[in-house]
C-alpha cells in the first residue's frame, strides 16, 4: 500500500506539486498521466525517497518514509523495482550483467543460481537467449525489456515504470504494455505507470490520475476517466497530441 498525503515540492520558486494525496492499494495497478514537464517525474522519485518533499507525507506500508535516513530508505527500495525513462543500461556491461545488476547488490547467490534467475526473467520479457549481447546492439524496444528485467529480477512488490513506451512506434509499445500486465498478473504486482500515452494508460491501469496544474486532477477507473465530460480530461483523453497548446 503507498500513500501520499498533502505533498508540496518546489524546485527554487517553481512549485511543482501542490498538495497532492491519493492512496494505491496492493495489486493495483495505476497509470498517472499528463502533460510533459508537469512533474510526473519528480512524484514517482517521492515514492521511493529520491526526493524529499517540501510539506507532506508518503507512506509504504504504512511506514512513512519521508522521515527515514539513508539506511532505512535502503530497505524500503528494495520493495521497488523502478524502470526509468530511457532504459538507463549500463553499456559496459553485458545484457545478463545488467540484469543481474541488482540481484548482485541485494542477495548472496552463486554465479549458477543467479544465471538462472537471469535466464527465467529474460523469459518473462521475451528476450530468451541475449545474455552476452551488449545493449548497444539492442532495438529501443528491446532495451526497455532489459530495463524491465533488471526492475523485476529481485521480485518487486510493487513496479515503478517511467514513460516505458515514449519514443517506442506503435506497435513496440503494444508488446511493452503487455509485457507490464504480464509482470502485473504473473509476479501479482503493484504497478505505477507514468504515461502520456493514452492507449498505454487504458490498457495497462485498472485506475487512471491525471496529474494537472500541479494536483491529482482527476482520479478514477479509465472507464470513468475515458467517459468525463470535463473539458481538461477530454483534452488528454482525445490524445490531444501535446496539451501545452490547447490548455490554458
Ligand atoms: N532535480 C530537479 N531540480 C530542479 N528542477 C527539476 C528537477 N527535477 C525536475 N525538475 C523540474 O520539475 C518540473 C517537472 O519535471 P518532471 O517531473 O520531470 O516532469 P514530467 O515527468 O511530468 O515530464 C520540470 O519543470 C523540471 O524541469
Ligand atoms: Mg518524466
Amino acid at each position: 500500500m503507498i500513500e501520499v498525503r498533502h505533498l508540496k515540492k518546489s524546485f527554487g520558486a517553481q512549485l511543482i506539486l501542490d498538495d497532492i494525496s491519493f492512496r494505491i492499494e496492493n495489486s493495483e495497478s495505476v497509470a498517472i498521466i499528463g502533460r510533459s514537464g508537469g512533474g510526473k517525474s519528480v512524484l514517482l522519485k517521492h515514492i521511493i525517497g529520491l526526493l524529499q518533499p517540501d510539506a507532506g507525507d508518503v507512506l509504504v506500508d504504512d511506514e512513512n518514509i519521508v522521515a527515514m535516513n539513508e539506511r532505512q530508505l535502503l530497505r524500503v527500495r528494495r520493495k521497488f523495482g523502478m524502470v526509468f525513462q530511457g532504459a538507463a543500461l549500463f553499456d559496459s556491461m553485458t545484457v545478463a550483467e545488467n540484469v543481474a545488476f541488482g540481484l548482485r547488490r541485494h542477495e548472496h547467490l552463486t554465479e549458477a543460481e543467479i544465471a538462472k534467475r537471469v535466464a527465467a526473467t529474460l523469459d518473462m520479457v521475451d528476450l530468451p537467449g541475449t545474455e552476452n549481447k551488449n545493449p548497444a546492439e539492442l532495438s529501443g524496444g528491446m532495451r526497455k525489456r532489459v530495463g524491465l528485467a533488471r526492475a523485476i529480477i529481485y521480485e518487486p512488490q510493487i513496479v515503478l515504470y517511467d514513460e516505458p513506451t515514449t519514443g517506442l512506434d506503435p506497435i513496440v509499445s503494444d508488446s511493452i504494455d503487455k509485457l507490464i500486465i504480464r509482470v502485473r498478473d504473473h509476479l501479482n504486482v503493484t504497478s505505477i505507470v507514468v504515461t502520456h500515452d493514452m492507449r498505454s494508460a487504458r490498457r495497462v491501469g485498472n485506475r487512471v490520475m491525471l496529474l494537472h496544474e500541479k494536483k491529482i486532477y482527476a482520479n478514477g477507473t479509465p472507464e470513468e476517466i475515458f467517459t468525463s465530460h470535463d473539458a481538461v480530461v477530454r483534452q488528454f483523453v482525445d490524445g490531444v497530441a501535446d496539451a501545452k497548446e490547447t490548455i490554458i
